[in-house]
């Protein structure tokens, strides 16, 4: 009897374990997931989900702070504005690791995947030139050497394009000096020729831009990293699914971290983005 008992509440715990894991699963997948299904019309697709093409850089790019900041920039929508936000799309929807999401489709927009229009009024109210001209999504692979950019609107080097593109093409905020050259950074570091380098992304951890605002006492800075980590971690829970606790934590403590810094605890701030760090 009392064993019957046991097998039955055993089997209710992990029962309630599964429901609860499956909860977690959902709230972060599933959000974006939603999101995506409400603004987009349905049939569209802007995440390569088979075979994505390898992240292949000049030999020699140091991976220093300042790129991997564009290498986060590259794949956060929030540097597009508030749409963005709302589909997940980021330059790395449409230039998948520096190359073209061949996958890319939206009803409406696109006539055949790995081709959209970049100047409709989807993006943008006011930005529409009236005409359905999907294009080709180029590669940014070499993009250094391409000069001048666009066809619509010609600009001059990839500075004035990425600024064009984040606030006439997607409505997104003006991108700061900071944040335009970090992008840049990294765009000009992506290249095919015989050379060329793969990126392994396991290896990629941008906990490290921490550390320097943490010094500095740079609370905007810290901020800024702080939203761009967080939702990188969300964007990465989605993806890779499983192990979903340890993301949570992960985003437990960068939050602690800037609580800490925003209290003026620097010191403590520091001792937690060494624990985060070991923590990986
Ligand atoms: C919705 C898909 C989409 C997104 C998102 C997107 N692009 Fe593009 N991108 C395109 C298309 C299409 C073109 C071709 C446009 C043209 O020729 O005017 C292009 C062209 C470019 C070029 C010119 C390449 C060349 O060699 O001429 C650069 C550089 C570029 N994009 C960078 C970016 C950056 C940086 C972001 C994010 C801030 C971004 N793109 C976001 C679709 C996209």
């Amino acid at each position: 009897m009392a064993g019957r008992h046991k097998g039955i509440f055993h089997a209710r715990t992990a029962t309630c374990t599964f429901v609860l894991s499956a909860f977690l699963t959902l709230q972060l997948s599933g959000s974006a997931l939603a999101d995506e299904q409400s603004w987009l019309p349905p049939g569209s697709a802007t995440e390569m989900r088979r075979n994505p093409p390898a992240e292949l850089i000049r030999s020699g790019t140091v991976q220093d702070d300042k790129w991997q900041f564009g290498r986060l920039l590259f794949r956060s929508p929030s540097i597009l504005g508030e749409k963005a936000v709302r589909i997940g799309l980021s330059c790395n929807s449409c230039h998948t690791n520096g190359h073209v999401n061949s996958d890319f489709f939206i009803s409406g927009l696109s006539d055949r995947p790995g081709r959209v229009d970049v100047t409709h009024r989807f993006w943008q109210a006011g930005f529409d030139d009236g005409v359905s001209n999907p294009l080709d999504i180029p590669s940014l692979r070499g993009s250094r050497d391409n000069a001048p950019y666009g066809s619509a609107k010609i600009f001059p080097n990839l500075a004035s394009f990425t600024n064009h593109v984040i606030v006439t093409e997607f409505a997104g905020p003006k991108p700061s000096k900071r944040i335009l050259e970090a992008l840049i950074v990294y765009m000009e570091s992506l290249d095919s020729g015989g050379s060329a380098q793969e990126v392994n992304a396991s290896e990629i951890s941008y906990l490290p831009l921490l550390l320097s605002p943490l010094e500095t006492k740079n609370l905007e800075e810290l901020d800024e990293l702080y939203e761009l980590i967080r939702s990188d971690y969300g964007r990465r829970a989605a993806k890779e699914g499983g192990s979903i606790e340890n993301f949570r934590r992960n985003v437990v403590m960068l939050g602690e971290i800037r609580k800490k810094a925003a209290a003026g605890d620097f010191a403590a701030a520091i001792t937690g983005y060494q624990n985060l760090v070991e923590a990986q």
